[in-house]
């Protein structure tokens, strides 16, 4: 048994203290909290806790304990916050930055518009739900308390598309996401898709109110188009495709990157998606959206083709990271917005820094990578005028963030 006390939160969301043999991992500890435990390795699993954080809460979900979706149930709000803008804070400081941070945005719960369920077969039927903590065990989570009231009730469909089509030892990953005309179903790891698998899918859909089913590679059924509103356009996104977690925090990243975009008339869109800033953009300005996946670039081009009242929006699927768009491609822009995945935009800021668009939202998932892009802009002369940290992913340890840069 060893007593140790927690100094600060790791990436993970564990407790790190200093123990007698070096650093200690402290799963559920918050900082201050003194905790006694066998330590194995690095890790004291089974922690008890003897001086409780008064940031500690009793968590809200009865799944929290056992389930893997949640690193943070056991935190108050203001301390993730506070934890969630440190984190941006020392990773800009790493490279001699800061700025000021606006409040953080903060999803409400029961608002994740989409959720990766693990299912397998059992000898009863199937087993649908989250994988348990550091585990490959799945748990049902009938009343998780992160995901959209909608997406827990599709639990019981996505036990029956693992009763018909996960191979007898294997998982499923069913993607459920919540659509204009109904849940929008993506399965991989399943059997073969095959004539009777492909009726016995149309009826679940028919039973279940599902928009479309996609089997790994194939769109096995669309029952109705699985529509996204993205301002005044619905887009059919192809399935699985990226799409911001809930639609709070969707509209928190739009309001600020409406508002560092301004009056520009002609803005650049790059990491575009399905056109989640760019579509709503189009609203007041001539937009260019550059996306990687040609799927989403023509799935985001249908659902500007089909809206009333946009202005013009031209589509280029490239991959930004081997052919990013260069100083003379971007200099008829007056504002850009960057929403790279979370391996940054290093190759694509190296061009935007030469182009000089005055004004410049960055939308970030990972603020290592963000911090790193943000130094290259600083040191080319933009301002970083103020960040915003967007919390999509309550109770995770995952931190989003919006940040304005300008210059003269
Ligand atoms: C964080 S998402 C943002 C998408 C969009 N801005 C939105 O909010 O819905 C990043 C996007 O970058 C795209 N992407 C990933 N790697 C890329 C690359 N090398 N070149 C261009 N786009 C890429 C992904 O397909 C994804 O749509």
């Amino acid at each position: 048994m060893e007593q140790v006390m927690i100094e600060r939160l790791g990436h993970q969301g564990d407790g790190i203290a200093q123990g007698a043999d070096g650093t200690v991992f402290v799963p559920g500890a918050l900082p201050g909290e003194v905790v006694e435990g066998e330590v194995a390795g690095d890790q004291m699993a089974a922690p008890r806790i003897l001086t409780p954080s008064s940031m500690r809460v009793k968590a809200p979900c009865r799944h929290a304990r056992s389930c893997g979706g949640c690193q943070l149930q056991h935190a108050r709000e203001d301390f993730t916050e506070s934890w969630k803008q440190q984190v941006v804070r020392n990773a800009l400081s790493a490279h001699g930055l800061e700025c000021d941070f606006r409040p953080c945005a903060i999803s409400a719960p029961q608002t994740r518009r989409r959720a990766a369920f693990s299912a397998t077969r059992t000898k009863k039927g199937a087993l649908a739900g989250f994988h348990m903590k550091r585990s490959d065990v799945i748990i049902s989570v009938p009343d998780c308390l992160l995901v959209d009231p909608a997406l827990a009730a599709a639990l019981p469909l996505v036990e029956e598309l693992a009763v018909l089509g996960a191979s007898r030892k294997g998982e499923i990953s069913v993607l459920v996401t919540q659509s204009g005309s109904g849940l929008d179903v993506a399965v991989t790891g399943g059997k073969e898709l095959d004539a009777q698998l492909q009726s016995d899918l149309a009826a679940i859909a028919r039973a279940h109110g599902c928009a479309r089913i996609a089997w790994g590679d194939e769109v096995a059924l669309t029952r109705m188009p699985a529509t996204q509103v993205m301002g005044r356009a619905e887009v059919v996104p192809p399935p699985g495709a990226f799409l911001q977690a809930t639609p709070e925090g969707e509209a928190a990243l739009l309001a600020d990157v409406r508002e560092i975009v301004g009056d520009a008339g002609h803005v650049v869109d790059l990491f575009a998606g399905c056109g989640t800033f760019a579509l709503p953009l189009a609203e007041n300005a001539r937009v260019h959206a550059v996306e990687g996946d040609k799927a989403m670039t023509a799935a985001l081009d249908k659902g500007w083709r089909m809206a009333k009242g946009l202005r013009h929006v031209t589509t280029e699927a490239r991959d930004l990271f081997r052919n990013p768009l260069l100083p003379d491609e971007l200099r008829r822009f007056e504002a850009a917005v960057i929403d790279p995945p979370r391996a940054g935009a290093e190759a694509q800021i190296a061009q935007l820094v030469e182009a000089r668009i005055p004004r410049i939202a960055h939308v970030s998932c990972n603020p290592v990578t963000f911090a790193r892009d943000a130094a290259a802009l600083v040191g080319a002369g933009y301002t970083l005028d103020w960040l915003r940290v967007v919390d999509q992913f309550r109770w995770s340890t995952h931190v989003e963030l919006v940040a304005a840069f300008t210059r003269p």
